[in-house]
């Protein structure tokens, strides 16, 4: 591949109207997480993580900053590094910087869109590396596209992404990733921590209120993607920490009795009724690195912020 080229493996794109309607006819009512992100979605969530009470991607930057001569230290062996979800890129910058031996850095993203303003942006900021793009399903990707490797590649999963998924879910991911890799490669993963409830509920309910129309953006894409029509008060936000289950959930609140006529199916609502949105999963290191350990992997160091709100593993297949 050339320097900055993008290989297209042309990812099956969720269909939006069949899993939503499937979720909607469900007792409990559900949308997955992963329909947040429609291009006014992406952006309202790049907002989300300059908010002053979201500290996840602040903190995760502050770590790669501060901590740079240690993971210097640690990586210096890797050449090629393979990053899960690129995302708008940003959150590479950092970490690359502190990869003194690093030649290639591919980034993996299932829209095409992140992918190349990504690939473009880490171009231009790192013009002595080279820079691709696969555009895939990272969650179910055919290779970890890491090549043959002695301990010289490296597999990148930040923003506490991980957080996202169910925890057998993660699980079966961390094991596909372990079975993929070679022996002596590593794993690099930001993970959100367990902290006082306060600070955790603060960040998912914000003050500018980006966090609710990030999660009220689902019902605008009902609303366009059916051709519906649903009051602009309907539905409200809602988060919380559930202590049980170890994350925090969002949902969205039927504020009224409504229905929706859905392609051509009924689906109604009865006030207070939820749709749940998103589960967000913190993690103590013992728990982290138990998983870690149960997929395959065994932990070389891990770099926590001062108050311990936020930790990234460096794990190696053995
Ligand atoms: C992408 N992900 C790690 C975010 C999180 O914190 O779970 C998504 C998000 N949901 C609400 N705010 C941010």
């Amino acid at each position: 591949m050339q320097n900055g080229e993008i290989l297209d493996l042309k990812p099956d794109l969720p269909d939006f109207r069949k899993e939503v309607l499937r979720g909607l006819q469900n007792p409990a009512k559900w949308i997955h997480p992963k329909f947040f992100y429609d291009p006014a979605g992406s952006l309202l969530f790049e907002m989300i993580t300059e908010l002053p009470e979201y500290y996840q991607t602040r903190i995760e930057d502050s770590i790669l900053r501060e901590k740079c001569d240690r993971l210097s230290r640690v990586l210096r062996k890797v050449t090629s590094v393979v990053e899960l979800g690129a995302g708008s890129g940003r959150k590479s910058i950092s970490l690359i910087k502190c990869l003194p031996g690093l030649k290639e850095y591919t980034l993996l993203d299932i829209s095409i869109s992140s992918l190349a303003g990504a690939v473009s942006l880490l171009r231009s900021t790192f013009p002595d590396k080279l820079i691709f793009g696969v555009c895939t399903d990272y969650l179910n990707p055919k290779t970890m596209y890491t090549g043959e490797s002695n301990g010289s590649s490296m597999v990148v999963f930040l923003g506490s992404t991980i957080g996202n998924m169910e925890i057998q879910d993660s699980l079966n991911f961390l094991r596909s990733c372990s079975e993929g890799m070679a022996s002596g490669d590593t794993i690099l993963i930001g993970v959100d921590m367990k902290k006082d409830k306060k600070v955790l509920e603060r960040a998912y309910n914000d003050s500018a209120g980006v966090t609710a129309r990030f999660n009220l953006n689902l019902i605008e894409r009902i609303r366009k993607e059916f051709g519906v029509f649903i009051p602009s008060d309907a539905f409200t936000h809602r988060a919380f920490y559930n202590e049980d289950f170890g994350r925090i959930e969002m949902h969205l609140t039927c504020t009224r009795e409504l229905t929706l006529e859905l392609d051509g199916n009924i689906v109604k609502f009865s006030r207070g009724e939820e749709i749940h949105t998103e589960n967000s999963y913190k993690y103590s290191a013992k728990e982290f690195s138990k998983m870690l350990s149960d997929s395959g992997f065994s932990l070389v160091d891990t770099l926590t912020d001062g108050k311990g709100y936020y930790s990234i593993f460096i794990a190696r297949k053995p």
